[in-house]
């Protein structure tokens, strides 16, 4: 049995008067990699977005439901905290234009963090356990934004895991990356989830099928709002899922 850290009930979201999701329900399991998938438009980054409120920042967002991080309700959540448990990676690596250190620090910083030596060690713990130590330890005074695009997203990786989150959200973190750099990312999220419950919305579907554990497949008809339509083990949906439009997205037939 593998527990849930996120557990999602009846879950609705609007923009305005448009309902981008619709009830979606579904439980996340804990340290493993669960992909979201589906056709564009069917609001896999607005329900990745739910989970560390990004939402919040779009004003005319309102939900309905509920979403709980390991038995507590995010929307009671302090934003600050909840962010702190909840990390989240981009599509583009968006270093900020400071040292590879102060990228890596930056969140343990804010948390109060003032120890050099503690500091180091986080610093240290976060790019080895984002795959990149190796390649930057002997130049950490380098500029983040000095490193390649794979490097970058690895830096961004490790800045996010700097601050010990349980989840780390990705949205199609290697899709801007070339094929070497996007497998070294794909074996990063392999190591990642022995420590970490990753969720990651991804285009491709050999990466899902690579990468995760369970998936989501998402689908969107002709209202636009989107519906979780299966979710189960990652073997089972690309072998033998339950609804034909899952089989339909999986053998390329439309999406
Ligand atoms: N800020 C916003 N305001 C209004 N509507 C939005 C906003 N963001 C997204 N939407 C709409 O919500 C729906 C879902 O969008 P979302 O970006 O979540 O889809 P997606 O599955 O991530 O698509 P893609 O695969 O293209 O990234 C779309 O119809 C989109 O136009
Ligand atoms: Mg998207």
């Amino acid at each position: 049995m593998t527990a849930t850290m996120l557990a999602v009930q009846d879950f609705s979201l609007y923009y305005g008067q448009f309902k981008a999701l619709d009830r979606i329900a579904v439980e996340i399991p804990a340290r493993q990699v669960t992909a979201i998938i589906g056709p564009s438009g069917c609001g896999k980054s607005t329900f990745l977005r739910t989970f560390n409120r990004m939402n919040d920042l779009i004003p005319a967002v309102r939900t309905e439901g509920k979403v709980w991080l390991d038995g507590a309700n995010i929307f009671d959540m302090d934003v600050v905290a909840l962010r702190r448990q909840v990390g989240m990676v981009f599509q583009r690596p968006n270093p900020f234009p400071k040292s590879i250190f102060d990228n890596v620090a930056y969140g343990p910083r804010m948390n109060g963090l003032r120890d050099k030596a503690k500091l180091g060690e986080i610093v240290e713990r976060s790019l080895r356990d984002a795959a990149l130590w190796d390649e930057v330890k002997d130049d950490l005074g380098k500029s983040g934004m000095a490193l390649s695009g794979g490097q970058q997203q690895r830096l961004c990786i490790a800045r996010a895991l700097a601050v010990a989150p349980e989840v780390i959200l990705m949205d199609e973190p290697a899709s801007a990356l070339d094929p070497i750099a996007t497998l070294r990312i794909e074996d990063l999220i392999r190591e990642l989830r022995q420590k970490y419950t990753i969720v990651i919305v991804t285009h491709n579907m050999q990466q899902a099928a690579r990468v995760s554990d369970y998936t989501a497949f998402f689908y969107t008809d002709e209202s636009r709002t989107g519906i979780l339509v299966e979710f189960d083990k990652t073997k089972k949906i690309f072998t033998n899922p339950e609804d034909k439009r899952t089989e339909d997205y999986i053998t390329g037939r439309f999406g």
